[in-house]
Protein backbone atom coordinates (compact mmCIF):
# COMPACT_ATOMS: atom_id res chain seq x y z
CA UNK A 1 0.00 0.00 0.00
CA UNK A 2 1.21 3.67 -1.11
CA UNK A 3 0.65 6.53 1.05
CA UNK A 4 0.39 10.17 -0.71
CA UNK A 5 0.20 13.26 1.14
CA UNK A 6 0.37 15.75 -1.24
CA UNK A 7 -2.06 16.25 -4.68
CA UNK A 8 0.66 16.22 -6.99
CA UNK A 9 2.54 13.14 -6.14
CA UNK A 10 -1.08 11.15 -5.88
CA UNK A 11 -1.44 12.43 -9.65
CA UNK A 12 1.74 11.06 -10.68
CA UNK A 13 0.78 7.46 -9.03
CA UNK A 14 -2.44 7.55 -10.41
CA UNK A 15 -1.87 8.80 -13.95
CA UNK A 16 0.79 5.85 -13.92
CA UNK A 17 -1.82 3.38 -13.01
CA UNK A 18 -4.26 4.83 -15.58
CA UNK A 19 -1.27 4.68 -18.18
CA UNK A 20 -1.32 1.14 -18.24
CA UNK A 21 -5.32 1.37 -18.50
CA UNK A 22 -5.87 0.82 -15.27
CA UNK A 23 -9.79 1.91 -13.24
CA UNK A 24 -10.09 3.52 -10.34
CA UNK A 25 -12.36 3.57 -7.42
CA UNK A 26 -11.99 5.86 -4.13
CA UNK A 27 -13.19 5.32 -1.16
CA UNK A 28 -13.69 8.65 0.84
CA UNK A 29 -13.63 8.11 5.08
CA UNK A 30 -13.03 10.90 7.72
CA UNK A 31 -11.34 7.85 9.71
CA UNK A 32 -11.98 5.75 12.70
CA UNK A 33 -12.51 2.81 10.82
CA UNK A 34 -15.23 0.08 11.50
CA UNK A 35 -16.86 -2.78 9.52
CA UNK A 36 -19.36 -0.67 7.80
CA UNK A 37 -16.37 1.93 6.27
CA UNK A 38 -14.37 -1.51 5.25
CA UNK A 39 -17.14 -3.19 3.24
CA UNK A 40 -17.06 0.06 0.76
CA UNK A 41 -13.69 -0.91 -0.12
CA UNK A 42 -15.04 -4.59 -1.10
CA UNK A 43 -17.61 -2.66 -3.11
CA UNK A 44 -14.64 -0.74 -4.44
CA UNK A 45 -12.51 -3.58 -5.04
CA UNK A 46 -14.88 -5.46 -7.29
CA UNK A 47 -15.33 -2.43 -9.59
CA UNK A 48 -11.96 -1.09 -10.61
CA UNK A 49 -8.16 -2.44 -11.19
CA UNK A 50 -7.25 0.13 -8.12
CA UNK A 51 -8.60 1.08 -4.64
CA UNK A 52 -7.72 4.25 -3.48
CA UNK A 53 -8.99 5.23 0.61
CA UNK A 54 -8.81 8.84 1.87
CA UNK A 55 -8.51 10.03 5.38
CA UNK A 56 -9.02 13.34 5.48
CA UNK A 57 -11.02 14.87 8.81
CA UNK A 58 -12.85 17.61 6.94
CA UNK A 59 -13.28 20.77 9.03
CA UNK A 60 -15.26 22.43 6.55
CA UNK A 61 -18.29 20.03 7.42
CA UNK A 62 -18.52 21.04 10.91
CA UNK A 63 -20.20 23.10 12.49
CA UNK A 64 -18.80 25.64 14.79
CA UNK A 65 -20.19 23.87 18.28
CA UNK A 66 -19.43 20.53 16.47
CA UNK A 67 -16.93 17.58 17.24
CA UNK A 68 -14.10 18.30 14.79
CA UNK A 69 -11.21 19.10 17.72
CA UNK A 70 -12.99 15.70 19.59
CA UNK A 71 -13.89 13.61 16.34
CA UNK A 72 -11.65 10.81 17.04
CA UNK A 73 -8.10 9.98 15.39
CA UNK A 74 -5.74 7.58 14.88
CA UNK A 75 -3.99 7.58 11.23
CA UNK A 76 -2.17 4.81 12.14
CA UNK A 77 -4.72 2.01 12.78
CA UNK A 78 -6.94 3.18 10.11
CA UNK A 79 -3.75 2.57 7.65
CA UNK A 80 -3.40 -0.22 8.77
CA UNK A 81 -6.85 -1.49 8.38
CA UNK A 82 -6.98 0.02 4.96
CA UNK A 83 -4.02 -2.17 4.12
CA UNK A 84 -5.16 -5.46 5.49
CA UNK A 85 -8.43 -4.38 3.72
CA UNK A 86 -6.64 -4.55 0.71
CA UNK A 87 -6.30 -0.87 -0.68
CA UNK A 88 -3.64 0.28 -3.06
CA UNK A 89 -3.48 3.99 -1.93
CA UNK A 90 -3.85 5.64 1.16
CA UNK A 91 -4.65 9.39 0.24
CA UNK A 92 -4.00 11.07 3.53
CA UNK A 93 -3.61 15.18 3.35
CA UNK A 94 -3.68 17.03 6.39
CA UNK A 95 -5.71 20.22 6.22
CA UNK A 96 -3.00 22.90 4.28
CA UNK A 97 -2.87 19.95 1.49
CA UNK A 98 -6.51 20.55 1.03
CA UNK A 99 -7.32 23.54 1.37
CA UNK A 100 -4.27 25.57 0.75
CA UNK A 101 -3.73 29.33 2.55
CA UNK A 102 -6.30 31.28 0.26
CA UNK A 103 -9.05 28.70 -0.29
CA UNK A 104 -12.51 30.02 -1.09
CA UNK A 105 -14.52 28.21 -2.59
CA UNK A 106 -17.62 25.92 -2.00
CA UNK A 107 -20.05 24.26 -3.64
CA UNK A 108 -23.85 24.47 -2.64
CA UNK A 109 -25.98 21.75 -3.38
CA UNK A 110 -30.34 22.28 -3.27
CA UNK A 111 -32.93 19.79 -3.44
CA UNK A 112 -31.71 16.83 -1.53
CA UNK A 113 -29.51 18.65 0.33
CA UNK A 114 -32.77 20.87 1.93
CA UNK A 115 -34.25 19.69 5.56
CA UNK A 116 -33.16 17.05 7.75
CA UNK A 117 -29.25 17.16 8.38
CA UNK A 118 -29.21 20.44 7.13
CA UNK A 119 -32.00 21.86 9.57
CA UNK A 120 -29.47 20.25 12.56
CA UNK A 121 -26.63 20.93 10.89
CA UNK A 122 -26.13 23.94 8.44
CA UNK A 123 -23.11 23.97 6.05
CA UNK A 124 -23.14 20.73 6.54
CA UNK A 125 -23.69 19.77 3.10
CA UNK A 126 -21.72 22.84 1.27
CA UNK A 127 -18.20 21.29 3.23
CA UNK A 128 -18.92 18.03 2.04
CA UNK A 129 -19.70 18.64 -1.57
CA UNK A 130 -17.00 20.66 -1.54
CA UNK A 131 -14.56 18.07 -0.15
CA UNK A 132 -15.80 15.24 -2.28
CA UNK A 133 -15.71 17.26 -5.38
CA UNK A 134 -11.78 18.24 -4.53
CA UNK A 135 -11.40 14.07 -3.96
CA UNK A 136 -13.33 12.94 -7.14
CA UNK A 137 -11.08 15.68 -9.22
CA UNK A 138 -7.96 15.13 -7.01
CA UNK A 139 -7.95 11.22 -8.12
CA UNK A 140 -9.93 11.48 -11.44
CA UNK A 141 -11.90 8.08 -10.20
CA UNK A 142 -13.94 6.32 -12.09
CA UNK A 143 -16.14 5.53 -9.25
CA UNK A 144 -16.62 6.49 -5.43
CA UNK A 145 -18.28 4.45 -3.16
CA UNK A 146 -20.78 5.76 -0.30
CA UNK A 147 -22.25 4.28 2.45
CA UNK A 148 -26.05 3.91 2.33
CA UNK A 149 -25.82 4.64 6.19
CA UNK A 150 -25.38 8.44 5.01
CA UNK A 151 -28.25 7.90 2.71
CA UNK A 152 -28.84 12.00 2.44
CA UNK A 153 -25.48 12.64 1.57
CA UNK A 154 -25.66 9.97 -0.84
CA UNK A 155 -28.05 11.86 -2.59
CA UNK A 156 -26.55 14.96 -2.28
CA UNK A 157 -23.47 13.95 -4.04
CA UNK A 158 -25.09 12.03 -6.87
CA UNK A 159 -27.06 15.19 -7.19
CA UNK A 160 -23.71 17.37 -7.13
CA UNK A 161 -22.23 14.72 -9.79
CA UNK A 162 -25.16 14.73 -12.11
CA UNK A 163 -25.21 18.23 -11.92
CA UNK A 164 -21.67 19.31 -12.60
CA UNK A 165 -21.11 16.50 -15.30
CA UNK A 166 -18.38 14.65 -12.87
CA UNK A 167 -17.15 11.66 -14.28
CA UNK A 168 -16.70 9.79 -11.53
CA UNK A 169 -19.70 7.30 -11.42
CA UNK A 170 -21.51 6.90 -7.86
CA UNK A 171 -22.16 3.39 -6.21
CA UNK A 172 -22.99 3.12 -2.78
CA UNK A 173 -22.84 -0.29 0.01
CA UNK A 174 -25.60 -1.45 2.59
CA UNK A 175 -25.54 -0.09 6.23
CA UNK A 176 -23.34 -2.34 8.11
CA UNK A 177 -25.43 -2.93 11.97
CA UNK A 178 -23.74 -4.35 14.97
CA UNK A 179 -25.74 -7.20 15.82
CA UNK A 180 -28.48 -5.60 17.72
CA UNK A 181 -28.99 -3.79 14.36
CA UNK A 182 -27.60 -0.32 15.58
CA UNK A 183 -25.89 1.40 12.58
CA UNK A 184 -21.53 1.36 12.57
CA UNK A 185 -20.40 4.68 13.26
CA UNK A 186 -17.44 6.36 14.47
CA UNK A 187 -19.48 7.90 16.35
CA UNK A 188 -21.02 5.19 18.51
CA UNK A 189 -17.37 5.34 20.35
CA UNK A 190 -18.65 8.40 22.26
CA UNK A 191 -21.53 6.59 23.89
CA UNK A 192 -21.31 5.61 27.35
CA UNK A 193 -22.41 1.52 27.93
CA UNK A 194 -25.69 2.71 29.24
CA UNK A 195 -26.61 5.11 26.23
CA UNK A 196 -25.35 1.62 23.93
CA UNK A 197 -27.73 -0.04 25.23
CA UNK A 198 -30.83 2.29 24.30
CA UNK A 199 -29.70 3.06 20.77
CA UNK A 200 -30.78 0.17 18.84
CA UNK A 201 -34.10 1.37 19.84
CA UNK A 202 -33.37 4.18 16.90
CA UNK A 203 -33.28 0.95 14.06
CA UNK A 204 -35.88 -0.92 16.03
CA UNK A 205 -38.71 2.18 15.34
CA UNK A 206 -37.52 2.54 12.19
CA UNK A 207 -38.38 -1.26 11.45
CA UNK A 208 -41.21 -0.92 13.09
CA UNK A 209 -42.64 2.36 11.38
CA UNK A 210 -41.69 0.80 8.26
CA UNK A 211 -43.51 -2.00 8.73
CA UNK A 212 -47.00 -0.33 9.91
CA UNK A 213 -46.61 1.64 6.42
CA UNK A 214 -46.11 -1.09 4.37
CA UNK A 215 -49.61 -2.65 5.72
CA UNK A 216 -51.28 -0.16 4.97
CA UNK A 217 -51.96 2.12 7.66
CA UNK A 218 -51.41 5.91 6.95
CA UNK A 219 -48.46 8.32 6.68
CA UNK A 220 -49.16 10.42 9.03
CA UNK A 221 -50.40 7.92 11.61
CA UNK A 222 -47.32 5.80 11.48
CA UNK A 223 -44.81 9.09 11.39
CA UNK A 224 -46.96 10.42 14.33
CA UNK A 225 -46.25 7.51 16.47
CA UNK A 226 -42.72 6.97 15.70
CA UNK A 227 -41.75 10.17 16.41
CA UNK A 228 -43.92 9.62 19.97
CA UNK A 229 -41.72 6.52 20.41
CA UNK A 230 -38.55 7.83 19.54
CA UNK A 231 -39.00 11.17 21.67
CA UNK A 232 -40.02 8.70 24.56
CA UNK A 233 -36.70 7.19 24.39
CA UNK A 234 -33.89 9.18 23.34
CA UNK A 235 -32.95 12.57 24.81
CA UNK A 236 -34.01 14.21 21.55
CA UNK A 237 -35.62 13.61 18.51
CA UNK A 238 -34.27 16.01 15.19
CA UNK A 239 -36.43 14.44 12.61
CA UNK A 240 -38.19 10.96 11.33
CA UNK A 241 -39.56 11.75 7.55
CA UNK A 242 -40.90 9.51 5.22
CA UNK A 243 -39.38 10.29 1.81
CA UNK A 244 -38.64 9.85 -2.01
CA UNK A 245 -35.57 8.07 -2.06
CA UNK A 246 -33.87 10.04 -4.25
CA UNK A 247 -35.01 13.31 -4.69
CA UNK A 248 -36.10 13.18 -0.49
CA UNK A 249 -38.84 14.90 -1.30
CA UNK A 250 -42.13 14.27 1.27
CA UNK A 251 -44.13 11.42 0.64
CA UNK A 252 -47.62 12.17 1.45
CA UNK A 253 -48.55 8.68 0.77
CA UNK A 254 -46.44 5.43 0.35
CA UNK A 255 -45.39 5.36 -3.07
CA UNK A 256 -41.57 3.36 -3.81
CA UNK A 257 -38.83 4.32 -3.89
CA UNK A 258 -39.48 5.73 -0.67
CA UNK A 259 -37.04 5.83 2.39
CA UNK A 260 -37.37 6.53 6.21
CA UNK A 261 -34.59 8.83 7.72
CA UNK A 262 -34.58 9.73 11.11
CA UNK A 263 -31.86 11.53 13.66
CA UNK A 264 -32.20 11.54 17.51
CA UNK A 265 -30.08 12.70 20.61
CA UNK A 266 -28.72 10.31 23.13
CA UNK A 267 -26.72 12.16 25.69
CA UNK A 268 -24.47 14.54 23.88
CA UNK A 269 -24.15 12.20 20.72
CA UNK A 270 -26.25 12.72 17.77
CA UNK A 271 -27.62 9.35 15.60
CA UNK A 272 -28.69 9.04 12.44
CA UNK A 273 -30.31 6.15 10.68
CA UNK A 274 -32.32 5.21 7.60
CA UNK A 275 -34.40 2.14 5.91
CA UNK A 276 -36.11 1.73 2.81
CA UNK A 277 -39.63 1.00 3.17
CA UNK A 278 -40.77 -1.88 1.26
CA UNK A 279 -42.21 -4.97 1.18
CA UNK A 280 -39.49 -7.04 2.89
CA UNK A 281 -38.72 -8.91 -0.12
CA UNK A 282 -37.68 -5.94 -1.77
CA UNK A 283 -35.49 -4.46 0.12
CA UNK A 284 -31.93 -5.39 -0.20
CA UNK A 285 -29.67 -3.16 -2.48
CA UNK A 286 -31.05 -0.34 -3.51
CA UNK A 287 -29.25 2.47 -5.85
CA UNK A 288 -28.35 6.07 -5.17
P1 LIG B 1 -17.39 8.95 7.33
O1 LIG B 1 -18.43 9.27 8.34
O2 LIG B 1 -16.02 8.54 7.80
O3 LIG B 1 -17.96 7.83 6.39
C1 LIG B 1 -17.21 7.40 5.26
C2 LIG B 1 -18.11 6.54 4.42
O4 LIG B 1 -18.48 5.38 5.16
C3 LIG B 1 -19.42 7.25 4.03
O5 LIG B 1 -19.74 6.95 2.68
C4 LIG B 1 -20.43 6.62 4.99
O6 LIG B 1 -21.76 6.63 4.50
C5 LIG B 1 -19.88 5.21 5.10
N1 LIG B 1 -20.36 4.52 6.30
C6 LIG B 1 -20.34 4.99 7.58
N2 LIG B 1 -20.93 4.09 8.41
C7 LIG B 1 -21.33 3.05 7.65
C8 LIG B 1 -22.01 1.81 7.91
N3 LIG B 1 -22.39 1.48 9.14
N4 LIG B 1 -22.26 0.98 6.88
C9 LIG B 1 -21.88 1.33 5.61
N5 LIG B 1 -21.24 2.47 5.30
C10 LIG B 1 -20.97 3.32 6.30
O7 LIG B 1 -19.24 10.34 5.45
C11 LIG B 1 -18.14 10.85 5.65
O8 LIG B 1 -17.15 10.23 6.37
C12 LIG B 1 -17.74 12.21 5.09
O9 LIG B 1 -18.86 13.02 5.03
C13 LIG B 1 -17.05 12.11 3.71
C14 LIG B 1 -17.98 11.55 2.64
C15 LIG B 1 -15.75 11.29 3.80
C16 LIG B 1 -16.65 13.57 3.26
O10 LIG B 1 -15.81 14.16 4.19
Amino acid sequence: MLTERQVAGLRRTLDGWRAQGQTIALVPTMGALHAGHLSLVGVARAHADRVVASLFVNPRQFGPSEDFARYPRNEAADAAAFEAAGIDLFWAPDVAAMYPQGFATSITVEGPAAGMEADTRPGFFAGVATVVAKLFTQTGADVAVFGEKDWQQLQVIGRMAADLDLRTRILSGPTVRETDGLAMSSRNAYLSPAERARAAELYATLERTAAALVSGRGVATCLAEGRGHLAERFDGLDYLELREAGSLAPLERLVPPARLLAAVRLGSTRLIDNIAVAPAAQREGGAP
